[in-house]
């Protein structure tokens, strides 16, 4: 590189991420092949629109990409932009759309509540609180999500810090949201989507899973898949599928819900949710979309097609049971017990370390974590009760369970040091 200031930052960056232990749960190690369509030529061109219908000349080579995109999200998680589908409400629905032009995890999720709740601030979203392990685009305060819709707050059980169905059909009853979001930032467990479904359909809302966390391991196989119950489901690119910063929106090819879509038509029943989802992407939210970016996501797609995949997807989960179970064994509380997934909560108040103090001395012993607050959490959120720890990055460093049990007993002294 010319820049060297630049390029010395980068070899800094690099030099530190070799060298740390990375237990962050949202981040990866994206491949070599993924870095050079990131770093390619298609930064250069302005493609606002969609393929084939763009607003700059030059598009021809963009189209393909971005239509390639599309083909293999569709295809890594088995849907089909054609074939009929019926969503157990009864509607029937042709199949699946994909829009893989938002920039990240946040865009996309309020290109959703844009697209399908009310403008007038009556729009209510029925999302987890973020204490609980939801994400702030969930509806929480601080975010867009909060400010310009309501939130209809639900959390884990306080008995068995996992979700409680039944509350959950109680607060939606109550409150009546327009529409549900499950799937989050901080739960360890398996989500049981229909138990959503049905709970979205007893008060005629739409359910939107946004899968970011466990978008790999739904893809490996090694968390069950969303798809047949969900309205709309979004994702970043950047967690568990091991691609770069994005996010795309998978989105039911289905009339909206009567009296539940407000934005663009008074006869809401002629509209279909690909029609709303795509145009609060662009114009909507966003201009040109990323292509280098796309590009790279669908290299990301293509290896998380191969069945390598499946295989690291299952050790990422077979890492995260191993290293709970062992900080278990010495002595450590582990929220809802235990992990089904590739995140796990660690209590390490309950044995007087705060979060932050957890976070920062294991940073000096070069491990990554990030302090978290735990459900029902009694200290704030700059310094919390705990910490989360996951899997993905050290699973793509080839890291087995064996090693996850000398991590535990590494972490365990570190703490008690
Ligand atoms: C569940 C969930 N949704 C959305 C996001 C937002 O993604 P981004 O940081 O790309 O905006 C995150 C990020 O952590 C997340 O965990």
């Amino acid at each position: 590189m010319k820049d060297k200031q630049v390029e010395k930052l980068i070899k800094k960056e690099e030099k530190r991420e070799k060298a740390v232990v990375n237990l962050i749960a949202s981040e990866n190690y994206v491949s070599d092949d993924v870095l050079r369509a990131l770093g390619s030529v298609l930064t250069n061109k302005y493609a606002e629109g969609y393929p084939g219908r763009r607003y700059y000349g030059g598009n021809t080579v963009i189209d393909e990409v971005e239509r390639l995109c599309q083909e293999r999200a569709l295809k890594l998680f088995k849907l089909s932009s054609k074939k009929p589908a019926r969503t157990t409400d009864g509607v029937q629905s042709g199949g699946w759309h994909v829009n893989v032009q938002p920039l990240s995890g946040s865009p996309a999720n309020i290109a959703v509540y844009m697209a399908l709740l009310p403008h007038d601030g009556t729009g209510r979203i029925m999302g987890m609180t973020l204490s609980h392990g939801g994400h702030l685009t969930h509806g929480h305060g601080v975010s867009a999500s909060g400010k310009f819709w309501k939130q209809i707050p639900y959390g884990v059980s306080k008995k068995t810090e996992r979700l409680d169905y039944n509350e959950l059909m109680t607060i939606a009853k109550r409150e009546k949201p327009h529409i549900i979001v499950a799937g989050f930032t901080a739960y360890p467990r398996t989500i049981n989507w229909k138990k959503f479904r049905a709970i979205a359909d007893a008060v005629g809302a739409y359910l939107m899973v946004d899968m970011s966390h466990i978008a790999g391991l739904i893809a490996g196989g090694a968390h069950p898949s969303p798809f047949p119950y969900a309205d709309i489901v979004t994702t970043t690119t950047h967690k568990t599928l091991r691609g770069p910063r994005g996010a795309v929106i998978f989105v039911r090819k289905r009339k909206a819900i009567q009296g539940r879509t407000f934005s663009t038509s008074s006869r809401s029943d002629l509209v279909l949710l690909p029609d709303l989802i795509d145009k609060a992407v662009f114009p909507g939210l966003q201009g040109g979309p990323h292509e280098n970016a796309i590009a790279a996501t669908a290299v990301a797609f293509g290896e998380a097609l191969t069945p390598s995949f499946k295989v690291y997807a299952k050790q990422v989960v077979k890492n995260a049971k191993a290293l709970a179970g062992e900080l278990q064994k010495l002595g450590w509380r582990v929220v809802s017990g235990g992990t089904d997934n590739h995140l796990m909560l660690v209590d390490t108040w309950a044995n007087g370390v705060s979060g932050k103090e957890a976070s920062e001395k294991l940073e000096r012993a070069g491990i990554i974590v990030n302090m978290n607050t735990i459900p029902f959490d009694t200290r704030k959120p700059m310094d919390p009760s705990g910490i989360r720890l996951g899997t993905p990055a050290e699973t793509t460093r080839d890291k087995k369970e064996a090693d996850m049990k000398k991590l535990a007993a590494k972490i365990d002294r570190v703490l008690r040091g």
